[in-house]
């Protein structure tokens, strides 16, 4: 199917909204940049994001949505958070908070942390859209991994028009206003808010309204410095070890599987992908490392080879930080 650029007339918004609801990929405007929208509670179309964006590493990506009612069914807000929203919502920033006990957003949104980036955008067409799919929608800056962020849907065509056939519409609302991405501020569950993020909201407005200084992240290789990727090292980490390249499990260990052909041994075994497609392994990658940390009791989880092509490379990146030495 060819790429569809198309103004935000009714009839547009509404088939994009299908597209999105059926796990395509849909570029919208925002006030900061375009923004590259897929149904965030669907694991396969939040892996098609990385797919489509080429980037090496899964890292977490914002939740957009309609307003703090719905903010606060992922993410639990706190009072520091109702202040900003009600000061800045819909606007240009975006609060990471703990995602809710039932949350529905996919874990590959949030990169398999316990943390979740959410915010409500001010641009109407970006509004009209989330009505109209009746989801939260993640979305990244609408543009190849280490490329310029892009304020018009030239941009995004010229970008990511070839991008494998995932995404399937651009919504064209013309040049975005502010033409910088969302202020990014961690508002964790203990200790002070913190700008993990530099962005189109000035850090002051932000104090002003907390009539608190933000913390700035902690440096690479703190304790802290876990809670906060994008600007910093971060990752999740299972409890369990993980043994990584594993092509005979061990009696009684459990196995982290991809392809047809898992070792027998094992005495639980989740695939990853039993034909093999990366998507699909991308999607099931957290999900399944959580599943198997919590049945392995403490004891290594053995994984299969991941081939490195393709969504590979972050798929075996992320294994890699798992599986790293930590204190
Ligand atoms: O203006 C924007 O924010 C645009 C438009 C499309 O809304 N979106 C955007 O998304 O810039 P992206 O994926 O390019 O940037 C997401 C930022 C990254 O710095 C990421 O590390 C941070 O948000 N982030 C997302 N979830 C996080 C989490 N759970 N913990 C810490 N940081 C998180
Ligand atoms: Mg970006």
């Amino acid at each position: 199917m060819p790429l569809e650029v198309s103004p935000p007339t009714p009839e547009a918004v509404a088939r994009a909204a299908t597209l999105l609801r059926e796990g395509r990929l849909v570029a919208f405007p925002t006030e900061t940049v375009y923004g590259l929208g897929a149904d965030a509670t669907n694991d396969r179309a939040v892996a098609s994001i990385f797919d489509a964006k080429g980037r090496p590493a899964f890292n977490p990506l914002i939740v957009h949505v309609t307003g703090f009612a719905e903010a606060r069914r992922y993410a639990r807000l706190d009072a520091r958070a109702e202040k900003l929203t009600h000061a800045f919502w819909p606007g240009a920033l975006t609060l990471v908070a703990p995602r809710t006990g039932d949350c529905p957003v996919s874990l590959l949104v949030s990169a398999g942390l316990d943390t979740i980036a959410v915010r409500a955008p001010a641009h109407e067409v970006a509004q009209a859209l989330l009505a109209a799919a009746g989801r939260p929608l993640a979305a990244p800056s609408a543009n190849r991994s280490g490329k310029l962020s892009p304020t018009r849907a030239v941009h995004v065509a010229e970008s990511l028009g070839d991008a494998n056939g995932s995404l399937a519409m651009i919504l064209d609302g013309g040049p975005c206003a502010l033409g910088l991405e969302s202020t990014v501020v961690g508002l964790p569950a203990e200790g002070p808010a913190t700008l993990l993020r530099p962005g189109a909201l000035a850090r002051m407005e932000i104090e002003d309204i907390l009539g608190a200084p933000l913390a700035d992240p902690a440096p690479v290789g703190a304790e802290e410095g876990r809670a906060s990727p994008g600007l910093l090292e971060s990752h999740y980490a299972p409890d369990a070890p993980l043994r990584l390249d594993v092509t005979d499990a061990k009696p009684g260990e459990v196995l982290l599987a991809f392809g047809a052909r898992p070792p027998q041994d094992a005495a639980v075994t989740r695939n990853l992908s039993e034909t093999g497609d990366l998507t699909e392994a991308a999607a099931n990658l957290f999900a399944m490392l959580r599943e198997l940390d919590a049945l392995s009791g403490g004891k290594p989880i053995a994984v299969m080879p991941i081939p490195a092509h393709g969504l590979g490379e972050a798929i075996n990146d992320r294994l890699r930080r798992a599986a790293a030495p930590r204190d």
